[in-house]
């Protein structure tokens, strides 16, 4: 008898934390999710920026079944292959200095607050302590990372947060100015805020990051979990920016699918951490590692970056190309397949629409469309979620 998952038993079942979809997926190809009824959705989500080469790929699931035959889990007790030549080449392309891995986007911001506090107790400042994020940031739910959004809906009720934070007005440099001293400890930064609807920082406002990162001597931490592992064209977002990072979290699509996340830090933080200091049962685990592993050659050895950046400057026309006839359209941002439209009303309504034309697409601010493709989708299929939008606007009209 075949076992039907359904949102009745859904709410049974689980703690009401998430709005799922009422598909109940069976198996994905590509850009394809295909669900028990027969049914395949188009999918520019890729589980949450996660899928970057879609589904099925064929060399993460070798490289996954591969390692699972030799060994699954071990623990940071002892010295594991995949783990040392993923850190490797981590270390390459960033050109810094340490990896520490754990599991999640939030574990590697909260190893990186950790870190930052770790780095800054040393510096002789007692004082030196306080971590500073953006406004409308998202850096993942534990109480740290948590404690560096300003938004309120995920914030309520969760009272008292993180102290020592401070929070500055996104590309404020009076702000930016005032709130910056010699107490902050570090300043995490979305060079591209994802859940806040795909914006980018002005180069006015990183350069006086820099600046007063000369004065004040804080640790400079890119947030890279969603924009990273080549979302924006380049394997880091901030690579499109004139900065130098001292520490780096990245997650999402680190493990192929698997859940992996890295923090890399540059030479100033590199013996901050003794052992014992902190760790994970987890992290950096083999399998997750080796997948990483081979994302990161597929995304090399089949350009992958280049074709991301060359099919999201087109879909970046195509949407603008829309916005001249449909006055709905407020607004196109795109970064490489990181793709924000902002619309004149509420934007699960175009969520929903789409969804009855099998197309899924996403909104996790307010009146933004966002867009997360998998780096290897075709035009044909971005095609196909563009002329959906173009029909949904059209009917609204
Ligand atoms: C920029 C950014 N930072 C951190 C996180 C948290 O990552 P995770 O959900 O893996 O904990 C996310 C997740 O969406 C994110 O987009």
């Amino acid at each position: 008898m075949s076992y039907e998952i359904n949102k009745e038993k859904e709410k049974q079942l689980f703690f009401h934390n998430y709005a799922r979809l009422p598909l109940a997926v069976t198996y994905g190809e590509g850009s394809w999710l295909y669900c028990a009824d027969g049914s395949r959705y188009l999918d520019m989500i890729s589980g949450i920026g996660v899928n970057a080469l879609g589904y099925g790929d064929k060399r993460i699931i070798n490289a996954i079944a591969e390692q699972a035959q030799k060994v699954i889990h071990a623990s940071n007790l002892f010295l594991l292959e995949p783990q040392f030549k993923l850190a490797e080449r981590l270390l390459d392309i960033s050109g810094l200095s340490k990896v520490f891995f754990a599991n999640s986007g939030t574990e590697a911001i909260e190893a990186a607050i950790k870190l930052s506090r770790k780095w800054a107790a040393s510096s002789g400042n007692a004082e030196k302590k306080e971590i500073v994020s953006l406004s409308n940031c998202f850096h993942g739910r534990t109480y740290g990372a948590m404690s560096l959004t300003d938004k309120p809906k995920y914030l309520e009720g969760y009272d008292p947060l993180l102290p020592g934070t401070a929070n500055v007005s996104f590309n404020d440099i009076d702000d930016l100015e005032a709130t910056l001293s010699d107490r902050t400890a570090a300043v995490f930064v979305e060079f591209i805020q994802g859940e806040g609807g795909i914006h980018k920082v002005s180069p006015e406002f990183i350069d006086a990051l820099k600046t007063l990162r000369g004065k004040h001597g804080f640790l400079l931490v890119a947030d890279e979990i969603q924009a990273g592992c080549g979302r924006t064209g380049r394997f880091f977002g901030y690579m499109h920016f004139d900065i130098e990072p001292d520490l780096v979290c990245l997650a999402k699509p680190l493990g192929g699918g698997l859940p992996l996340s890295a923090v890399i830090g540059s030479k100033k933080v590199e013996d901050v951490f003794a052992a014992g200091n902190h760790g994970t049962t987890f992290g950096g685990n083999p399998v997750a590692c080796a997948a990483g592993l081979a994302l990161i050659d597929a995304l090399y050895e089949d350009n992958i970056m280049d074709k991301a950046a060359e099919t999201g400057e087109w879909v970046g026309e195509a949407l603008e190309t829309l916005a001249v006839k449909h006055p709905q359209i407020l607004e196109v941002r795109q970064y490489g397949l990181m793709i924000g439209v902002t619309v004149n009303r509420d934007a699960s309504y175009y969520v929903q629409e789409a969804l009855k034309r099998k197309v899924l697409v996403n909104a996790t601010s307010g009146n933004v469309v966002r867009l997360l493709p998998p780096l290897t989708a075709s035009r044909e299929e971005v095609q196909q979620c563009i002329d959906c939008l173009d029909e949904i606007f059209s009917e609204e009209a």
